[in-house]
């Protein structure tokens, strides 16, 4: 199954630029999640029943998004998957989808959630368009972060995972980071991702490393 959904230049899909020149389109699902979120925290929720939170923002984007979850403290199983989120509709049909494979036949254990990967949430949307690939990642991005704030209330700091940004290029201040946005951005070549990062242009020195990390987060993210 392909992740992509194109857009088809002269046809109407669901969202459409002016003139018709370019188009979108979401599958049903993405659509049913978008319309009929499920696991949305309630208004008058009380976020102390929850033993792990997570929160995220997009640099692609500014969009924002927070999990709630209830997380077994034996079996570590996550029993209870909330979240709210500022983010477009791919974000919301992309979250709302985690929440149900999370919780789906008694729930993941935390170790079993780590390894939920964008794809796995695409697949199950029968894809996103390109362009939205961001706003999926999103959703897993905050999920570990909900994950290591468990560990880190139960003491258990072995078990947390940070991912901090590493500079690749000293020169243009570019970070491992700001190339895996680019490359979410659809940027899957050197020559794109300088042109929305600078990357190297006065330092070529990094380049090897920049192509290694493009083909690094493409296989990551695109397979
Ligand atoms: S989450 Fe910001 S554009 Fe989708």
């Amino acid at each position: 199954m392909t992740h992509k959904q194109e857009p088809i230049k002269g046809t109407a899909g669901d969202v459409a630029s002016h003139d018709q020149t370019k188009s979108w389109f979401y599958t049903d699902v993405v659509k049913d999640h978008f319309f009929n979120p499920r696991n949305f925290m309630h208004q008058d929720a009380d976020e102390r029943e929850y033993n792990a939170i997570g929160k995220v923002g997009s640099p692609a984007c500014g969009d924002e998004l927070r999990v709630w979850m209830k997380v077994d403290p034996t079996t570590e199983r996550i029993t209870d998957f909330r979240w709210k989120t500022f983010g477009c509709g791919s974000a919301i049909a992309s979250t709302s989808m985690a929440s149900v494979m999370v919780m789906e036949n008694g729930g993941m254990t935390l170790e079993e959630a780590r390894k939920l990967k964008p794809q796995d949430i695409m697949e199950r949307l029968g894809g996103l368009p390109q362009r939205k690939f961001h706003c999926s990642v999103l959703c897993d991005k905050a999920l570990r972060d909900a994950i290591n704030d468990f560990y880190r209330r139960t003491d258990q700091f072995d078990k947390m995972i940070v991912e901090a940004s590493r500079i690749i290029d000293p020169i243009s201040k570019v970070t491992d980071h700001d190339i895996e946005e680019a490359v979410l951005e659809g940027a899957h070549t050197l020559e794109l991702v300088q042109q929305k990062t600078k990357v190297g242009i006065g330092n070529p020195g990094c380049l090897p490393a920049v192509e290694e990390l493009i083909r690094f987060y493409k296989e990551k993210y695109f397979g």
